[in-house]
């Protein structure tokens, strides 16, 4: 180069970083605010909730995905689909919409909270291994300690699954805590990335409750499998239909802070306000 050539003038864009109860994220965009700010006190909390102590990498899953990675983010934030979808889930009483629960929205839409309690009353909130069975049906497992869990958070959730806008989710099934990453890898391509975490004071018990828990996620999971197929199964449903809009009416059409009821569409409504909002920006 010339003699007078200025590397730092001519470097690649560094992204802004900040750290985040261990969890990195970058930016390129100029003026953005902390992420303590970005993600509000409700997403906080619960980040803080989950990983706000020692945690340690159990597993990591990677696999792609046939259809646009907001066609999955739509997924993680419809809060009704599981009772309709996740057959396993209601079956063995893991999620459903009578349990207490709750959608919570940031404020302007960008980042969602959905959540519920395993009622130890009414819903069998602590399995027990050898009693395990669907209320209506006499399905049972034939390794019940699959669903084997302890009470691991004094608010007594047992699920929770919340999105950070664009692309990151953290969820909570039972005592599976894991992360995921949506990368696109084109218009109709992305790529799911999934770390399961366990606490570092985890006893050994605790440790393998929560691994053999983890067959529940992942591409291979009794559970998730079932939103990567859908991702494409809506992508060819949707194709030659350009000219057609999806119709979000489902309890209402704003964007209500917060909804006891997880049958609705708030959150999923959150994500397009968000994303017009900066699209437009
Ligand atoms: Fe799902």
């Amino acid at each position: 180069m010339a003699a007078d050539f200025d590397k730092s003038c001519h470097a690649l864009q560094k992204p802004k970083v900040e750290t985040y109860c261990g969890l990195v994220f970058g930016t390129f965009a100029e003026n953005m605010p902390t992420l303590s700010d970005y993600f509000g006190p409700e997403m906080c909390g619960n980040i803080q909730r989950l990983l706000g102590r020692d945690m340690e990498l159990l597993e990591r899953f990677q696999h792609g995905l046939d259809g646009n990675w907001k066609l999955y983010m739509e997924n993680v934030r419809d809060t009704y689909h599981a009772s309709l979808l996740h057959s396993f889930m209601t079956t063995f009483r893991l999620g459903r919409l009578s349990m207490k629960g709750a959608v919570e929205v940031s404020k302007g839409g960008l980042h969602h909270l959905t959540y519920s309690i395993r009622s130890q009353d009414n819903d069998q909130g602590q399995y027990d291994a050898k009693e395990i069975r669907a209320s209506k049906d006499d399905y049972t497992l034939n390794s019940p300690e699959l669903l084997e869990s302890w009470p691991e958070f004094e608010c007594g959730t047992t699920l929770a699954i919340q999105s950070l806008f664009p692309n990151f989710s953290i969820q909570q099934l039972s005592n599976v805590i894991t992360l995921r990453l949506i990368v696109p890898k084109g218009p109709h391509k992305s790529e799911l990335t999934w770390w399961v975490l366990g606490a570092r004071e985890d006893t050994p018990e605790q440790r393998a409750i929560r691994i053999r828990q983890s067959n529940l996620v992942g591409p291979g999971g009794y559970i998730a499998m079932e939103d990567g197929a859908v991702v494409g199964w809506v992508r060819r449903g949707v194709t030659g239909a350009d000219d057609k809009k999806s119709v979000l009416a489902m309890g209402g059409r704003d964007v209500e802070r917060i909804s006891e009821s997880r049958c609705n569409e708030l959150a999923v409504r959150g994500f397009w306000q968000g994303w017009h909002g900066l699209m437009e920006s």
